[in-house]
């Protein structure tokens, strides 16, 4: 485990804010605020093939948040993606009006508008959400500017940080968070630094926030899956996981969740089948340890067990479940 990994977790353990930072703004505000004279007003092109000014098109007088993502990679860009499209869902129609989201390519050779139009639709972006693309140095000194380049080099091995940063442009405040955050806390976290009045989803704290994710297994399911997975919820981006454990034999189970990528280079026709019906998007390696899996694999069993009790299972009196006739 990295040095930057063992941090992420071990906050994320101690259940702190996780990866948010106050970006230090005492600097800033002795030379103004983090306006026009700041950022670079460089020309991008959207998915949509519109041509805007970073700063005076994107940024001014709004409230928004800016990642970077490549739409070649394969590991962490797809799970952040997710991610927020989860929390464009949750802000629902502040989107667009009362906040901006903002994803940039740092690929933008292979990124054309035609390709990024392509992906965010397999996220299903809405309205107040642009993937951008522009000139290579554009781009590289934009990101070096928000504070989004290759600050992790050597510990992501994406060769991108997965930030999230939020700007706040008449306030000229500036906040970084961890994109693979859990959403809700990511929305509430928008709400508060926005200044948002009422409070965007119920969950209006870190603390509560953080007391849905009950165990271990729940807080990596939450943070590391459930942007693209129910458990007996329906298929969202990839299939609904409710009754894997019985679909799928425990070794190739453990096998796919550690590595699906190397299970579908091989040729596996599991795989094959899975990639057909989920053509979209692939379903990433997220570096899980043999621990993590472990962890998962007796959680996905578990919860679909309940999910199965919950849609046709039989409640006994005083609550007990009883299995369904040829159930487990
Ligand atoms: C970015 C979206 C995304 C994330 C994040 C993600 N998956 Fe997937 N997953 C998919 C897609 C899409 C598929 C369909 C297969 C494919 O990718 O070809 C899939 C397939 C699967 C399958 C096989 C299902 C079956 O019917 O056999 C399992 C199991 C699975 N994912 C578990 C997980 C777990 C556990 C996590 C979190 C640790 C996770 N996934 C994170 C998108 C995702």
């Amino acid at each position: 485990m990295n040095a930057l990994k063992f941090f992420a977790s071990a906050i994320a353990k101690a259940g702190l804010l996780a990866g948010a930072l106050l970006v230090n703004l005492q600097d800033a505000a002795a030379v103004g605020k983090w306006g026009a004279e700041y950022f670079p007003d460089i020309v991008l092109t959207t998915h949509e093939g519109q041509k805007v000014r970073f700063y005076e098109d994107l940024v001014k007088g709004k409230a928004v948040a800016i990642n970077v993502i490549y739409t070649s990679c394969k590991d962490e860009c797809p799970l952040e993606t997710a991610r927020m499209a989860e929390v464009q869902r949750l802000l629902g129609d502040r989107m667009g009006k009362d906040v901006f989201f903002y994803s940039i390519s740092i690929d933008p050779e292979k990124d054309t508008p035609q390709v990024l139009k392509a992906y965010a639709g397999n996220f299903g972006v809405g309205p107040g959400w642009l993937f951008l693309t522009g000139k290579k140095e554009d781009v590289k000194l934009l990101t070096r500017k928000l504070g989004l380049s290759r600050l992790n080099d050597a510990a992501s091995r994406d060769g991108h940080a997965t930030s999230l940063m939020l700007g706040n442009d008449p306030e000229g405040q500036w906040m970084r968070n961890s994109a693979v955050d859990n959403p809700r806390f990511l929305a509430a976290t928008m709400g508060n630094f926005f200044g948002w009045k009422d409070a965007v989803v119920p969950t209006a704290s870190y603390a509560q926030a953080r007391s849905m994710d009950t165990s271990r297994a729940q807080f990596t399911f939450e943070s590391r899956c459930a942007s693209c997975h129910t458990v007996g919820g329906g298929d969202r981006i990839g299939p609904d996981l409710g009754q894997v454990a019985t679909r799928r034999n425990p070794a190739w189970l453990a096998r796919y969740l550690k590595e699906p990528d190397k299970v579908r280079a091989e040729g596996d026709p599991t795989a094959r089948l899975l990639s057909s019906r989920y053509p979209q998007v692939r379903m990433p390696n997220l570096r899980l340890g043999d621990e993590d899996v472990a962890v998962l694999m007796a959680y996905l069993d578990a919860q679909g067990r309940l999910a199965g009790n919950k849609a046709g299972g039989t409640v006994a009196a005083g609550g007990a479940r009883l299995p369904e006739p040829g159930k487990r």
